[in-house]
């Protein structure tokens, strides 16, 4: 019978079995006559013990001795139950095939590297072990979102990446060549979204968008993936309570099976586990008493800025949902409050311990009058709306949606300071690769 090839991960299922792991050296110590290689295969990190015995050849244990970090090895070895090993396992090694060896230093070593360095070595950043745990949770984020609507009776509905129009203001639109005329890259899928809702009733996209931010903070990509829930006879509050089931629904999936990695994060997990629906409701008046409350000088009508969602935020221990937001700082397709016009039926979810808005959303404007007045109000060319007017033309209803930012989501449930290590390859002002 062939030796299996098992996963690092599966390997507790295989306690006292020979099997093959395929993966690659990341480090290594020896002493007298044994080696320990450490030995990762994309799915975890194990240690494999080479003894010099009878199992094991002189050759083989030779070869082992001047292996460079980052060959690509097929080790084969009996899996051994280890308490203290973060894996629960060990593989007492016999034999290793080598299939590559590098000739030259491996450039990311032990010593600590600049971000610089690091984000110019991105293609090999994502092996070592703390960017694996982040972009592995971010992968079950993705998982918990997709499961969450379709149990919900949603209908994933992808959005375009060309577009001919604004969604979220003129300012950060990216312009590239199409054909002989000019199109934008998404900012957001909303406005197709709705379409679909009406088409629908209930469907979300989840893709890349793009905005030229040319501020440099922590918070901000150019490129972002962002997922857009839109819904037919929904109104802002209906929206509140979506976002919340689905962020406890992310959080219960990232627990369930992300423990190794919020482990190797160093993660506070009992600030995750605490997260509870329902979250706190302010209002914009209530977050500007607040934030006057704590010494902050901010005048009724402006926009939050990272230190006030921080304040803000730093007041409660679950994430706090802000809505009825000044019209005027919100986009044109932003539902007016029937109960005091200067405010606007949108929501904004600030995330706990600093990390901002994750989620941005609200209840759409369903009247064309008032939507054809919008969009002339800021100053966008109708030409490129109609289609989204006939959305109001034909059986036009209230509906309403949000769009959570991915990295942002990720950053906080990783504790991760900064979104460009949740996302594999990010795209920021100045950086564009590798
Ligand atoms: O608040 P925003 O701009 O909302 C919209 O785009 C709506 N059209 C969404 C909708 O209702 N369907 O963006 C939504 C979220 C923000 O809360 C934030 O999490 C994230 O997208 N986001 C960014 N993430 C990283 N980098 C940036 N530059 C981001 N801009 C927004
Ligand atoms: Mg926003």
């Amino acid at each position: 019978m062939s030796t299996p090839i098992v996963r690092i991960e599966q390997l507790p299922k295989f306690i006292g079995e020979t099997v093959q792991v395929q993966g690659w050296l990341f480090n290594k110590r020896s002493k007298g006559k044994i080696h320990f290689l450490q030995l990762r295969d994309g799915s975890g990190f194990v240690q494999g013990v080479m003894h010099i015995n009878d199992a094991v050849s002189e050759e083989v244990f030779q070869m082992c001795k001047g292996i460079p970090y980052e060959s690509s090895v097929t080790v084969t070895g009996v899996v051994k139950d280890d308490d203290r090993a973060p894996s629960g396992v060990e593989l007492v090694t016999q034999d290793v095939v080598c299939h590559h060896q590098p000739e030259t230093d491996y450039p990311i070593t032990k010593k600590e590297h600049g971000p610089d360095f690091l984000l110019n070595h991105r293609h090999l950043w994502l092996r070592s072990s703390k960017q694996h745990a982040i972009l592995r949770i971010r992968d079950s984020v993705i998982t918990a979102i997709r499961n969450f609507f379709s149990d919900e009776g949603f209908i994933c509905l992808d959005a375009p990446i060309f577009t001919p129009n604004a969604c979220e203001g003129t300012t950060n639109l990216f312009e590239t060549q199409y054909f002989d005329r000019s199109a934008y890259l998404s900012q957001s899928g909303q406005l197709y979204m709705e379409a679909g809702a009406m088409a629908f009733g209930k469907v979300y996209c989840f893709g890349p968008t793009f905005r030229a931010e040319k501020s440099k903070t922590r918070r901000h990509l150019t490129e972002f993936w962002m997922i857009e829930p839109e819904v037919a006879y929904a109104n802002l509050d209906d929206v509140m309570v979506l976002a919340e089931n689905m962020l406890c629904a992310i959080i219960k999936h990232v627990l369930e099976h992300r423990q190794p990695e919020l482990r190797t994060l160093e993660r506070d997990i009992g600030k995750l586990e605490a997260i509870k629906a329902p979250f706190p409701r302010l209002q914009y008046d209530d977050a500007v008493e607040k934030l006057k409350e704590l010494g902050h000088d901010f005048e009724w009508g402006g926009d939050f800025g990272a230190p006030d969602e921080t304040a803000i935020s730093e007041a409660f221990d679950q994430p706090v949902f802000v809505h009825r937001f000044p019209q005027a700082i919100k986009a044109f397709y932003m539902k007016r409050d029937p109960e005091d016009d200067r405010l606007s039926l949108s929501v904004d979810l600030l995330g706990p311990e600093g990390s901002g808005e994750i989620i941005g959303g609200g209840q759409r404007e369903e009247s064309i009058e008032v939507l054809e007045e919008m969009i002339e109000k800021h100053e966008l060319p109708k030409e490129a709306f109609e289609w989204f007017l006939d959305l109001r033309r034909y059986g036009s209803v209230p509906h309403a949606g949000y769009g959570l930012g991915l990295e942002r989501t990720v950053a906080w449930i990783c504790g991760t300071e900064h979104v460009r290590e949740c996302i594999p390859f990010p795209r920021m002002m100045y950086r564009i690769s590798p």
